[in-house]
């Protein structure tokens, strides 16, 4: 196992490089002002709105939302996991990585003999199909053609110890290759033997087509019924979806995407016309998963099992959408008869009227308020105010934007209540992000006069020490917001602290130190937030500005908070005193 890599030295390589540079050797870049600008190469596009700013060492598409830094963009030009992408990188710059303790083995090559052996694994795994009538009978039987079969590339591994495992047993780096491909499992260091056995095949394969991994299912009746791949170096299950790469090889333009359970359920799906269907695999839908199908399509589509466990699943996704969710995009909830699945639907009703279904599939908000309002009686107040309390955390998870006033609008017409006064009662989003259309010239007036007043102190101050680290050494943050509780401070302290102790002048420093963490979300809208270029003097003015309004808040809601407690309890002598000082200043 190779080290860690140290902290200091990631802040270091992502301080030193240059996104402009980083993204223009794969990417010609166009200079336009003082942002850099090409055709997004994330999505399809005939004019530019891939912009790559300098200052910030920060890259955003304001056609379909793809951002990040210059390392984001490694890991998803060239699909790399963040170990590697900080290899690619620092080769860039002609550094080696070091690593906190022991050897440290080059991590390069690692993968490319897994993808091999994966890949010849599949085509061997397919020819061994074709000589087998038992296993063409079955998939007869499930009424899937030749052809269905080979556009998913579908197999059999035979019943055999050593179908796969005896190609790589004489050599000890092959040996291990196809143990960390997941093909093979050890028995003892002499002995590995195959993992798939008598097992229908489905390659999972990435968006470049390579196979990453395998699903397995038994002819007959047996345990377990499908059989995975492991976790290995190429194959991340909570990330990867069956049956996209196929989608986006057989349809030229999807505008959407549905989201099923099983892989039998896509196949059966593409057989009958339906070849925009993917599955996850065997897991609940990801928020990285549904992340990377917003970059796909502006629809979703998820289509459960209408018993409790597919609503429970269907929840979980909506969970997972929430913070995803922007203008432009759609996610609708499609719930089956029971004991149905896509396959046996589809099968039975054909293409058509599967797409009547889909077409009538409900919108998430509507599934949102439906699900909330179970078990509650919204004929009384005690109900209303018990489902408000209940949407309101959900509600703040979606940025700002059209979607969101509609779906408050929607609450609020389901328990009779103006919008304006449950606007008051929903805390602000965690997601604040400009509208969408403002960045393409339209509505100029209009949406930066919207994105003032979501504006607020905390995000203002946030915004102005990402994208300004060298503002932090000359503010102080007054000492009493550190005991504070308000929404968002105590990220705002901790990103003080963090550019003090690392000296860093490059807003990419904290994106990188934050991923992967809760507040990355955030971090990353705020860093997009457009704060008017303007001297050092009037930044720092604005800063200090915003903590003097949180500090003025703070001590507002600290003053209620006393006075409220006053009312049913004896203030301790501290809290006197506090009161008292709180009432003078
Ligand atoms: P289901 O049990 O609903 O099976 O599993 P299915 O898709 O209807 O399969 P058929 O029609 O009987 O062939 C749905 C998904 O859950 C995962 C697989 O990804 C499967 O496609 N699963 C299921 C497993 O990983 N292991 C299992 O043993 C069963
Ligand atoms: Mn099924």
């Amino acid at each position: 196992m190779a080290g860690r890599i140290p902290q200091q030295f990631i802040d270091d390589l992502i301080n030193r490089a240059d996104i402009v540079d980083v993204v223009d050797s794969r990417v010609a870049l166009k200079k336009r002002g003082k942002e850099h600008i090409a055709c997004c190469p994330f999505h399809n596009e005939k004019s530019p709105s891939f912009t790559v700013s300098q200052s910030k060492q920060f890259y955003h598409c304001f056609g379909c939302g793809a951002h990040g830094t210059a390392l984001s963009f490694i890991m998803e030009y060239e699909r790399l996991d963040f170990v590697d992408a900080i290899e690619v990188l620092a080769a860039e710059y002609h550094i080696d990585v070091p690593r906190e303790q022991g050897n440290f083995t080059p991590q390069q090559d690692d993968k490319k003999p897994l993808y091999e052996i994966l890949e010849n694994a599949a085509i061997r795994f397919a020819t061994e199909l074709k000589d087998t009538p038992r296993a063409i009978d079955y998939l007869k039987q499930r009424g899937l053609s030749g052809e269905i079969a080979k556009d998913f590339q579908m197999g059999y591994a035979p019943d055999s110890w050593d179908f796969t495992s005896g190609q790589y047993s004489k050599d000890q780096a092959d040996k291990a290759a196809c143990l960390k491909s997941g093909l093979s499992i050890e028995k003892n260091p002499q002995k590995h033997y195959d993992r798939f056995r008598d097992r229908i095949m489905f390659p999972i394969r990435d968006r470049r087509g390579r196979t990453i991994g395998f699903g397995g299912r038994i002819l007959d009746k047996g345990e377990p019924k499908y059989l995975n791949s492991p976790e290995t170096p190429v194959f991340h299950k909570g990330e990867e979806l069956y049956g996209l790469y196929e989608a986006r090889q057989s349809v030229k333009e999807l505008n959407r995407i549905i989201i099923v359970e099983g892989y039998m359920d896509v196949v059966a799906l593409a057989q009958h016309g339906i070849k925009y269907a993917v599955a996850t695999l065997g897991t609940a839908t990801s928020s990285t998963q549904i992340s990377k199908l917003f970059r796909t399509v502006p629809e979703l589509i998820f289509c459960y099992d209408g018993d409790a466990a597919g609503k429970k699943a269907a929840w979980r996704a909506l969970e997972n959408s929430l913070s995803i969710l922007r203008d432009g995009v759609q996610a609708r909830f499609l719930f089956l008869p029971d004991g149905e699945d896509p396959d046996t639907l589809i099968r039975q009703e054909g293409q058509e009227n599967f797409e009547q279904r889909l077409n009538k599939a409900m919108p998430l908000a509507d599934f949102m308020l439906q699900h909330l309002s179970e078990s509650l009686d919204l004929s009384s107040a005690d109900g209303c105010a018990r489902l408000s309390e209940k949407a309101k955390p959900l509600i703040s998870k979606i940025s700002e934007g059209v979607f969101k006033d509609l779906l408050i609008a929607q609450l609020s017409k389901t328990i009779g209540l103006s919008s304006a006064s449950l606007q008051q009662h929903i805390p602000e989003s965690q997601t604040p992000s400009k509208n969408r259309t403002d960045t393409r010239g339209k509505n100029k007036n209009i949406t930066s006069e919207k994105y003032k007043v979501s504006m607020t102190p905390t995000r203002l101050a946030i915004a102005l020490l990402l994208q300004f680290p060298s503002l932090a050494k000359e503010c102080e943050i007054p000492e009493q917001l550190s005991t504070s509780e308000m929404p968002g401070l105590s990220l705002l302290i901790q990103i003080h602290k963090i550019i003090l102790q690392t000296e860093t002048s490059s807003p990419s420093v904290l994106l990188e130190r934050w991923r992967n963490t809760d507040d990355a979300a955030i971090i990353n809208k705020l860093m997009q937030l457009d704060i008017p270029e303007s001297k050092k003097e009037t930044q720092l003015a604005s800063l200090n500005d915003a903590f003097k309004n949180l500090l003025h808040k703070h001590r507002g809601l600290r003053l209620q908070e006393l006075l409220n407690k006053s009312r049913t309890a004896d203030l301790s002598p501290e809290e006197k005193i506090e009161l008292s000082l709180l009432y003078q200043s």
